[in-house]
């Protein structure tokens, strides 16, 4: 039986990756999380890629505390071990034993100026949030060939198991319109929202069809801002709730995001649009009856 490693299994990303894994019977699963591998070092990476001898290993690991790496410098450091460092240590792994690795970046090594990325379009991160995940890029190509490097944008799925697991936008619109009739939401930052188990579904066919290594772009269609996706999911969910568009200066943040930064997916069949996805997510975990 083929024999898959996922590491950061608790994570929002990393649960679906099992999930999508373990409904296969032809894989055997081997799916942890922080308390039983460490991606900041090599001598837990080791004993555990020794111990399962997989096909491929999934690296869903992440620092996502985008603000709070922006003004602490302890906490950067620990964003570059665990989104740059780490991931070197892994692809180096990988090479020395022949095992390719897939490894996840963002929209935010991208500086936004352009709007619109390609896999070929050169990062210019302008958090340090975004410079530690394109350090992670950098390391993983400097120390193997053998790497799927899957740049994605905000995930939605069923919040991790992890304490440090973000809720996504939706989950916390769904929260705060509860209290609230009227919303203002930032009708910036258009991107590309991404579903999780769409997104493992994905990884797990990279893997199966062993398509060229390289950068691929993996996101649900329809860019959009905050506010537009605000407004689809309440008329979607046919929830009455007035959204309001307002400038990003309205909440400000320590990290800047980029204005826009929509990833260009030249190279994989699409997935489909992201109110698809959304439909599903709320009709599945919410039991909501949305809009036909
Ligand atoms: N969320 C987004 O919108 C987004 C957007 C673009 C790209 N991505 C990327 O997609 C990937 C998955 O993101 P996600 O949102 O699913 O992340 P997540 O929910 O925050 O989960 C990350 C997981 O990594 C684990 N982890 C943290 N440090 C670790 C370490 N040193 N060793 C082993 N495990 C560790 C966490 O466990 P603990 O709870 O124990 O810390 C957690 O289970 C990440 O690479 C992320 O950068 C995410």
């Amino acid at each position: 039986m083929k024999r898959i490693l996922i590491i950061g299994s608790h994570g929002m990303l990393g649960q679906d990756l099992a999930k999508v894994f373990e409904a296969d019977q032809s894989w055997h699963v081997f799916a942890f999380d922080r308390d039983k591998v460490d991606v900041a070092s090599e001598e837990s990476l080791l004993k555990i890629i020794d111990e399962v001898d997989p096909q491929a290993v999934v690296n869903a690991t992440g620092y996502n505390a985008v603000d709070k790496c922006e003004s602490d410098e302890i906490e950067y450091e620990l964003a570059k071990k665990i989104n740059g460092f780490g991931p070197g240590i892994l692809a180096k792994i990988g090479k020395e034993k022949g095992i390719p690795i897939v490894h996840y970046s963002t929209d935010y090594v991208f500086d936004g100026e352009k709007e619109e990325y390609d896999e070929k379009a050169k990062p210019s991160p302008i958090s340090n949030y975004g410079r530690s995940k394109f350090l992670g890029e950098e390391e993983i190509q400097k120390n193997t060939d053998k790497f799927w490097l899957v740049r994605t944008s905000k995930l939605f799925g069923r919040p991790g198991k992890s304490a440090m697991s973000k809720r996504s936008f939706f989950d916390t619109m769904i929260t705060l319109a509860k209290d609230n009739r009227i919303l203002k939401v930032v009708d910036e930052e258009k991107s590309c929202f991404t579903y999780t188990p769409d997104l493992a579904l994905k990884t797990k066919e990279i893997i199966e069809e062993g398509i060229p290594f390289g950068i691929y772009h993996v996101i649900n269609e329809g860019p959009c801002t905050w506010f537009e996706a605000a407004a689809e999911l309440f008329k979607i969910a046919k929830m009455d709730v007035e959204v309001v568009p307002v400038a990003s200066s309205e909440f400000p943040r320590p990290a800047k995001r980029p204005k826009a930064s929509v990833l260009l997916n030249t190279k994989l069949k699409p997935l489909r649009h992201y109110t698809k996805a959304l439909k599903e997510y709320l009709e599945e975990n919410y039991g909501m009856l949305t809009e036909k």
